[in-house]
């Protein structure tokens, strides 16, 4: 069963002379349960790629269709709500509240959606992240290896 779907996605960065074209009619499915990574040299595309399949960002053309929806068709609205209950995004640097120590970082989307934290699910993630000892902590006394671990 398809759960994404990219259909000759574009993405030109300018204009003119010096327009970038970041991906260039890029397609792809996945499916239900498929682990895919994306490999290439520095610059190729990558992270264009991913930030639209992602929903973070407007292709210049071309569609991405995930759990049958085509998510450039929703508002901006309803695609920032598509995004918080869909997807998991792990930033190159992280991205963590850095007012917010680990356990409240871990359950802010949760909350930001108007949700209460699944407290034995949530328990169950920290445990299998080793992070049981670090919930009070703010993400600038963690080391890079830790965020690492609470991002896999
Ligand atoms: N916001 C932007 N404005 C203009 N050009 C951009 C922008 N973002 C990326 N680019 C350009 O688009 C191309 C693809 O960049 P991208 O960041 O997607 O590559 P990448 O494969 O993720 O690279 P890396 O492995 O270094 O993270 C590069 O030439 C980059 O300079
Ligand atoms: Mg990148």
């Amino acid at each position: 069963m398809i759960i994404l779907e990219a259909k000759q996605l574009k993405k030109i960065y300018g204009s003119g002379p010096t327009a970038v074209h970041a991906i260039d009619n890029v397609s792809l499915t996945v499916d239900r349960g498929e682990f895919v990574a994306v490999v290439g040299t520095s610059g190729s595309g990558k992270s264009t790629f991913l930030h639209m399949l992602g929903g973070l960002d407007r292709p210049t053309s071309g569609c991405v269709t995930i759990d049958d929806k085509k998510i450039f068709e929703l508002k901006e609205e309803e695609l920032t709500i598509f995004r918080r209950r869909k997807i998991g995004f792990v930033f190159q640097n992280f991205n963590l509240v850095s007012m917010l120590n680990v356990y409240e970082n871990i359950v802010l989307p949760i909350q930001l959606d108007g949700n209460k934290p699944d407290k034995k699910y949530i328990k169950q993630i920290i445990q299998m992240l080793g992070l049981e000892n670090k919930l009070q902590d703010l993400p600038n006394q963690l080391s890079g290896e830790i965020i690492s671990a609470r991002c896999i």
